[in-house]
C-alpha cells in the first residue's frame, strides 16, 4: 500500500529523479526502468536517453483517483503489494493527490483534498478511474452524500485526460454483467469530451499503466489507441497470437482435463474454455508477477478478462464457439475442421478488430491540451 506520509513527504514540483532518489532508487535503476519502459512501448533503443531525459526533469503531475463500483483489485494490482518495484516506486512519485482507498484521510477531509487538488491544478490533473458507474438510482456508489456519475463529470471537467483502469471502469466489467442490478456503465458512456484511455484487464498489467504513465509523462501524447480505446502497443496482438502453447495448438494436442497427461505436458488449453483467441492483451509477453508468468503459464486458461462482456460470453471452462457468427462461410470452417473453431473464432476477432479500425475511430494518438 502507498504510505501516504511518505509520499506526501516529496513536493510536488520536485523533478521526478530527485523523488525517486528520496526513495532509494539508484540512476543505474532508473536508466535500466527506462529501458525496460522504452522496449515495451516499442520504441527505438535510441530512444532511451530521450526517455530518460525526459523523465529527469518531469514534474510530478497531480493525479487524482477515483474508484467507483470495483473489488480494490485494480488498486491492489498497481501497488504491487507483494514487492517495492520500482514500478511502484514511479506511481508514488506522481502526486495522488486523491485515492480514497489508499489515503489517509477520511470523510470531510478526503473530500476538502480532492477539491483542492482539483482548484490548484485545474485542466492539468490526470484523472484515473477504477470500476463501473451505476446509474441505475440514488444509493449505489454514494461517496459523501453525491452520486458516482455526479462525481465523475465534476472531475472530468477538468481533467486532462482520463485514465480508466479496468475492465469495470473501461467496459462496465462485473458490475454490468448480465442482470447488471446497478445499471453500471464505462467511463465512456458519460465522459465524451475528453481523451480517454482504456487499460482493461481485470485487473489490467500494472507495468502497462506504469508504461502508459510514462509515456504521458515523457512524450506529453496519448499512445495510439485501438477501435476500443486500448494502447495498440498492448493489446495489438491477441494472447493466442503470442502463447507459448501455441505449437501444441497448431499440432492439435489439446488438455482435455486439468489432471491429464495433455495439460502434464503443457499443451494448449483451447478445449479446457481457453478465450486466447479472442483477447487482445501483453500477458503472454509482459506477464505478471515481476514477469514471471500469466495465467496460461500458470496452468488456466484466458477467460478473456480484458474483453467487453467477458463475464457474459459463455462459460469459463467452454471451448470457444463461432457459432454467434453469422457467417455462414465462417461457421462452415469452424464446423468442418474440428479443433479450427479456435482459429475461426482468432480470425473473426481479427477481422472485427481490423474493421472498427477502418471505420476510422482508431489511432488517436496526439498532443494531450
Ligand atoms: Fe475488480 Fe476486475 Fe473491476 Fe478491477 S476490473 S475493479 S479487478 S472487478
Ligand atoms: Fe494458448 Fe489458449 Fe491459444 Fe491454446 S488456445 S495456444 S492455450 S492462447
Ligand atoms: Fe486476463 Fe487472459 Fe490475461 S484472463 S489476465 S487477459 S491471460
Amino acid at each position: 500500500m502507498i504510505p501516504q506520509a511518505d509520499a506526501r513527504s516529496i513536493p510536488t514540483d520536485a523533478p521526478l529523479l530527485d523523488a525517486l532518489a528520496v526513495r532509494g532508487v539508484s540512476r543505474r535503476g532508473f536508466v535500466k526502468f527506462c529501458a525496460t519502459i522504452t522496449s515495451m512501448l516499442a520504441l527505438s533503443p535510441e530512444l532511451i536517453p530521450q526517455v530518460a531525459q525526459a523523465l529527469q526533469s518531469a514534474r510530478r503531475p497531480s493525479v487524482i483517483w477515483l474508484p467507483f463500483q470495483e473489488c480494490t483489485g485494480c488498486t491492489e494490482s498497481i501497488t504491487r503489494a507483494d514487492a517495492e518495484t520500482i514500478e511502484q516506486l514511479i506511481f508514488e512519485a506522481i502526486s495522488l493527490d486523491y485515492q480514497h482507498t489508499l489515503q489517509a484521510a477520511a470523510g470531510t477531509a478526503a473530500e476538502q483534498a480532492r477539491q483542492d487538488a482539483m482548484r490548484a491544478n485545474w485542466g492539468q490533473y490526470l484523472l484515473v478511474v477504477d470500476g463501473s458507474v451505476p446509474l441505475g438510482g440514488a444509493g449505489f456508489c454514494t461517496i459523501a452524500g453525491r452520486s458516482a456519475a455526479d462525481i465523475l463529470v465534476e472531475a472530468a471537467r477538468g481533467a486532462r485526460a482520463i485514465i480508466c483502469v479496468g475492465t469495470c471502469a473501461a467496459f462496465g466489467g462485473i458490475p454490468a454483467a448480465n442482470p447488471n442490478p446497478t445499471q453500471a456503465v464505462p467511463v465512456s458512456q458519460i465522459v465524451r469530451d475528453k481523451p480517454i484511455v482504456n487499460i482493461s484487464g481485470c485487473p489490467p498489467i500494472p507495468n502497462v499503466i506504469t508504461a502508459v504513465l510514462v509515456q504521458l509523462l515523457t512524450f506529453g501524447e496519448l499512445p495510439q489507441l485501438d477501435h476500443l480505446g486500448r494502447p495498440k502497443v498492448f493489446y495489438g496482438e491477441s494472447i493466442h497470437d503470442r502463447c507459448y502453447r501455441r505449437p501444441f495448438y497448431e499440432r492439435g494436442q489439446f488438455a482435455e482435463s486439468f489432471d491429464d497427461e495433455g495439460a502434464r505436458q503443457g499443451w494448449c488449453l483451447y478445449k479446457l474454455g481457453c478465450k486466447g483467441p479472442v483477447t487482445y492483451n501483453a500477458c503472454a509477453t509482459v506477464k505478471w508477477n515481476g514477469g514471471t508468468s500469466f495465467p496460461i503459464g500458470a496452468g488456466h486458461g484466458c477467460i478473456g478478462c480484458a474483453e467487453p462482456g467477458f463475464w457474459d460470453r459463455g462459460g469459463f471452462y467452454d471451448a470457444l464457439s463461432v457459432t454467434h457468427t453469422d457467417n455462414l462461410e465462417e461457421i462452415a470452417l469452424a464446423a468442418g475442421a474440428g479443433v479450427a473453431v479456435g482459429a475461426a473464432a482468432a480470425l473473426l476477432a481479427r477481422k472485427k478488430q481490423h474493421a472498427a479500425a477502418r471505420a476510422g475511430d482508431d489511432g488517436a494518438k496526439g498532443e494531450l491540451p
